[in-house]
């Protein structure tokens, strides 16, 4: 069994980052990314705040706005109308989910495409269900496939079965594993939480996408011997014997699956360090595109 390193891939991402950023500074270009958040849960601050810092990190310009739970639709959009409009900012990033009273479509619809870098508006969207190159892909998905190339795993013919539909991961990952090229080609399958006998179909995978949000989802029986399982899950749980009282774990249960597997991703240090390492990476592309500058 071989443990997939996200963390180091992401290092080698985040290398590659700083000298595209260098590279602008030098050109009167430094990029910026504004990240904002609606309200207080504790899990999206800690991945804003995450954000922000590695942003610094790789001499990037950075805004962060936290904004409080009563914020209006009206507020937010403005927010974004704003950043639209900042010649310092390339990248705009609204935290999901915000909560209940605000149209997260609208405020995504509210955001220039061409600064959209988690590539969630309708027009990115469209763009990878095209295989236009030209538009940006959400960072969660873009991270998985990229850990499966540096991985040396072969997806080219391959039954990938992604285990969610959302909009951020499972969509896209299976618009991804399907185009044409390195990374793609392969024969997938979305499975979801309504199909029927899960566990038999996520067992006819060569490759596993674990992302349906639910703690150790996946058990040894949801994965054939010799299979690649990405485990995209992030998952806050009670844990007595740590010192904080918690700990995450993904959407596979790592224990009872990892001895079955050909690699696995832990959480953490799995796919979590790759969204973001994708996010800074998407961020300078939305700076040297804004510019006109080529790579
Ligand atoms: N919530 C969970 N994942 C993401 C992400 O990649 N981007 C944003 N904006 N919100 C998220």
């Amino acid at each position: 069994m071989k443990l997939i390193d996200g963390k180091a891939v992401a290092q080698k991402i985040h290398a590659e980052t700083a000298k595209a950023v260098e590279r602008l500074k030098s050109l009167g270009h430094p990029p910026g990314l504004a990240v904002v958040l609606v309200g207080e849960d504790p899990a999206s601050q800690a991945y804003v705040r995450s954000k922000d810092r590695t942003c610094r990190e790789l001499g990037m310009h950075s805004l962060k706005f936290e904004l409080p739970a009563t914020s209006s639709q009206a507020e937010v959009i403005a927010l974004v109308h704003r950043l639209n409009a900042d010649p310092a900012i390339h990248g705009i990033l609204v935290q999901s989910p915000p909560p209940a009273h605000v149209d997260e479509r609208a405020v995504i619809e509210a955001i220039d495409p061409r600064k959209d870098v988690d590539g969630f508006h309708p027009v990115n969207v469209a763009k990878l269900a095209l295989g236009d190159p030209d538009g940006f892909v959400p960072c969660t998905p873009m991270g998985c496939q990229r850990l499966l190339i540096e991985s040396g795993i072969e997806t080219a013919g391959a039954h990938a079965v992604v285990l969610g539909r959302s909009m951020i991961v499972g969509k896209p990952m299976a618009l991804l594993l399907m185009q044409k090229g390195l990374g793609g080609d392969a024969t997938v399958t979305v499975a979801h939480s309504r199909t029927r006998d899960l566990a038999a179909v996520c067992r006819t995978a060569d490759i596993l996408i674990a992302a349906i949000g639910r703690p150790e989802f996946v058990k040894a029986d949801f994965v054939k011997e010799g299979a690649v399982v990405i485990d995209v899950g992030i998952n806050r749980v009670a844990d007595a014997s740590s010192p904080k009282g918690s700990k995450l774990v993904g959407d596979v249960d790592f224990n009872a699956v990892a001895p079955k597997c050909a690699a696995i991703t832990p959480v953490p240090g799995g796919v979590g360090p790759m969204t973001i390492a994708m996010l800074m990476h998407n961020t300078v592309l939305a700076c040297e595109r804004l510019h006109n500058v080529k790579r």
